[in-house]
């Protein structure tokens, strides 16, 4: 990985001091839940599509995703390789799509979100940290995905960050895998999560088409060269 420059470090600075602004706003949010809940729940898939309903707040919301070390690893991993074109599997509020726009104002960050008022939280940041390198979709994975990869068409790297069950996981990555350029790097977060995880990453890393991996227990990192 490469070394970081205080410049980096100015970076990290400011996109957290936008995640703190709007955490301690506490602005009550509906959100519906399309994943897999937590390591304990074994929804159906019915239940993950139909979505679970529930309330919180832009704390809570905020406070989702990665940060420190795993922030920063995303965002150097896009410093280093230069991604054209990059894919995330859920914005959440959009910490994520910014470290990794952050990485390298070239890459263009296309990211998908299912519940529509976190998309708005994720909107509102991305305007705060003045990334125009983010196109957000909004809707299922399981309804968007598709086309999304058809506008795409060549994946340079992709960040699995949503729907932390088996079968979708497997899943996701059968539909991007025939979209990947030579050189692409896939990640995918929470592989640690749930036994059905664990078991995923198992099938991932194992992978034909995988030259090289790296488990960090919680970040798990595929080479496509
Ligand atoms: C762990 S959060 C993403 C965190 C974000 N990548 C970050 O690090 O800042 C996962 C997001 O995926 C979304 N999600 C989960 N399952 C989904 C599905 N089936 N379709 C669309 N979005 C989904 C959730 O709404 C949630 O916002």
């Amino acid at each position: 990985m490469i070394n970081l420059t205080k410049e980096d470090y100015e970076i990290f600075e400011s996109i957290e001091k936008i995640r703190e602004e709007i955490k301690k706003k506490y602005i009550p949010i509906k959100v519906i839940d399309y994943g897999a809940g937590n390591p304990e729940n074994e929804r159906s898939a019915h239940t993950m599509y139909k979505g679970v309903e529930k309330i919180t707040n832009t704390f809570e919301q905020c406070s989702i995703g990665l940060k420190e070390k795993w922030a920063e690893i995303i965002y150097s991993l896009v410093k280093e390789n230069m991604p054209k074109k990059v894919l995330e599997l859920g914005t959440c509020c959009g910490f994520s799509s910014i470290y990794m726009a952050k990485g390298c104002s070239s890459s263009l960050i296309y990211t998908i979100e299912g519940d529509k008022n976190v998309a708005k939280i994720a909107s509102k940041n991305i305007k705060a940290a003045s990334c125009s390198n983010i196109k957000q979709f909004v809707g299922r994975f399981q309804d968007i995905l598709d086309d999304v990869l058809n506008e795409i068409k060549e994946i340079d790297m992709a960040f699995i960050d949503g729907h932390h069950d088996k079968k979708a996981t497997l899943n996701y990555f059968e539909k991007i895998k025939p979209f990947l350029s030579e050189k692409s790097i896939v990640i995918f977060d929470d592989i640690s999560w749930s036994k059905g995880m664990i078991e995923a990453w198992e099938i991932i890393k194992n992978d034909s088409m995988v030259k090289e991996y790296k488990d960090l227990k919680k970040l798990g990192i595929c080479y496509f060269y």
